[in-house]
């Protein structure tokens, strides 16, 4: 994920969830059309192990249903709307977005999936994304840069255990304080990159420049006003997260 002096990567964040219900197939579909470099995602699994594409505990602010996740099996998840009220979309699940991707033929868009936690199953959702990266052959790339897949987290144990089952693989670690970024934290887990949300990049735009030197790439959230933009841009940040990507590229592109 290095770079030199380039415009920030785009990286739409749910998808094109701006304009279309997150982590639906729909508004990955618009973000690939919009010319988006990568696409994020976050993951939970269900009771019955299937790892899918959802931000929060339970089903209650995204779906026609109630619930949590953890406590739901797929096909129960796949009975839900996750269309908010437009047209009907089903849960998504990790193994259709990396088809996506991996099957999005006009360029090559990285996948940045991002675990949550504390959750019920604990380590298990790291072992299952591996396993769904090394089902489709994407968890030992040739290099950080020619990676398909990212991982990410905010809890710095997770990225551990990626790094440790899968050294080649980019990782992000993810976080809100410029004390624990800017620390050994990332260099204790062996994270690739560190990412900010940003607010902290705002605050402390020395961030980029401390993980630069220490050989890591930026990643920065969400990053959807135009000063936010033009802020990543001058600080030299790899990865930028947006609800709206099509929105974000025509600006880094001048139109
Ligand atoms: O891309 C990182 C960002 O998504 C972290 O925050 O709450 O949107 O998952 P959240
Ligand atoms: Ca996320």
């Amino acid at each position: 994920m290095t770079q030199d002096n380039r415009a920030p990567f785009v990286v739409a964040h749910r998808g094109a969830s701006g304009t279309r219900p997150e982590h639906t197939l729909a508004a990955y579909e618009l973000a690939l059309q919009e010319g988006a470099d990568g696409v994020e995602c976050d993951v939970r699994l269900t009771r019955d192990g299937h790892l899918v594409c959802l931000h929060d505990r339970t089903v209650d602010r995204t779906s026609s249903g109630t619930g949590l996740v953890s406590e739901m099996s797929l096909d129960e998840l796949r009975d839900l709307d996750f269309g908010n009220n437009g047209a009907p979309s089903p849960v998504l699940t990790l193994r259709e977005l990396i088809t996506l991707v991996l099957d999005w033929r006009s360029r090559p868009t990285k996948l940045f999936i991002e675990t949550k936690h504390p959750v019920r199953y604990g380590a298990l959702v790291e072992s299952k994304v591996l396993a769904e990266l090394q089902r489709y052959g994407i968890a030992a790339p040739a290099s950080a840069d020619h990676s398909r897949a990212v991982v990410m987290s905010f809890a710095a144990t997770a990225v551990w255990r990626i790094r440790r089952a899968a050294p080649l693989l980019p990782t992000v670690l993810l976080g809100e304080s410029s004390r624990y970024l800017g620390g050994s934290a990332a260099t204790t887990v062996g994270a690739t990159a560190v990412g900010p949300s940003v607010k902290t990049l705002r605050e402390h735009p020395e961030l980029v420049d401390r993980a630069a030197a220490a050989g890591r790439a930026t990643y920065c959230w969400t990053v959807d006003d135009p000063e936010d933009v033009e802020l990543c841009a001058e600080l030299g940040v790899s990865w930028i997260a947006t609800n709206h990507p099509g929105r974000i590229k025509k600006l880094l592109d001048g139109n």
